[in-house]
């Protein structure tokens, strides 16, 4: 079975101080997050939608979904958790306690300020992560990344042809992910901030899976101009 993980845990600090977190922000006459639960709700590979939020935005999402896809048993709202890797292993537990996980179990884990994600992209991870266990969606690097250990001085300037920048989803084998999660330690748990470098970190190959330019993450207000603008039609996605 093939699950979609909407990770909407968070509170979109960077956003600016608005009391209400970037994900339900309008965006084109409806909120963000609803732009990106639909693009996995209409693929019928999926068995279920699970939806990560604020404990305390459970009730207002599920209304959202309500009002947009009408009542559907195949969508749920659930809290996430303190880090995006809690919210992740909520998702997790949910699967398993509701439908069991056995070795085709298969998590396509998306951000939901990327309302962007393609069905092709879509379709890639889940071909990558069932043939390969994991996959990380990327596009090559375009600016030349710069490294500096201390903020003041270069460390290294890696060759660009070999970097690349991380987009979501991120697809995995459900098995392999739980039991790579419940190995780390604590430190490891604080230090391993995404989940494809849990399995990276632990020797597990993660397939790349090719992004778009157009699969933006919406993070500061200037982002949130830039989609609005795409969505109008005036740049070409
Ligand atoms: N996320 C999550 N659970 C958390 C933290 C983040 O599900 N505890 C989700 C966010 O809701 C978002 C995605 O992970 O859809 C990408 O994270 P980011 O853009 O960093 O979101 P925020 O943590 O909300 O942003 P900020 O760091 O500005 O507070």
């Amino acid at each position: 079975m093939v699950f979609a993980v909407v990770l909407a845990g968070g509170m979109g600090s960077r956003m600016g101080n608005s009391d209400t977190p970037k994900q339900y922000l309008e965006l084109g006459g409806q909120p963000i997050i609803i732009h990106t639960i639909e693009k996995f709700f209409v693929n019928e590979k999926f068995e279920h939608v699970i939806v990560l939020t604020p404990e305390s935005w459970v009730a207002h999402t599920l209304n959202m979904i309500k009002k947009s896809m009408g009542n559907t048993d195949r969508v749920s709202v659930i809290p996430g958790g303190d880090t995006r890797n809690d919210t992740l292993y909520n998702a997790i537990k949910f699967v398993e306690e509701r439908y069991g996980i056995d070795d085709d179990t298969i998590l396509v884990t998306h951000d939901a300020v990327r309302p962007f994600v393609t069905h092709r992209i879509i379709e890639e991870n889940i071909e990558a992560a069932r043939k390969y266990g994991a996959c990380d969606t990327v596009v090559p690097a375009t600016d030349t990344i710069v490294e500096s250990l201390d903020g003041e001085i270069i460390s290294s300037i890696p060759d660009r042809a070999t970097l690349f920048q991380g987009q979501t989803p991120q697809s995995f084998n459900a098995k392999k992910l739980r039991d790579l999660y419940l190995s780390l330690t604590k430190e490891e748990k604080e230090n391993l901030t995404d989940a494809c470098k849990i399995f990276a970190m632990k020797g597990e190959t993660v397939h790349l899976v090719e992004g778009e330019v157009s699969n933006i993450k919406i993070t500061y207000p200037f982002d949130l101009k830039v989609a609005a603008t795409m969505l109008k039609g005036d740049i070409d996605k």
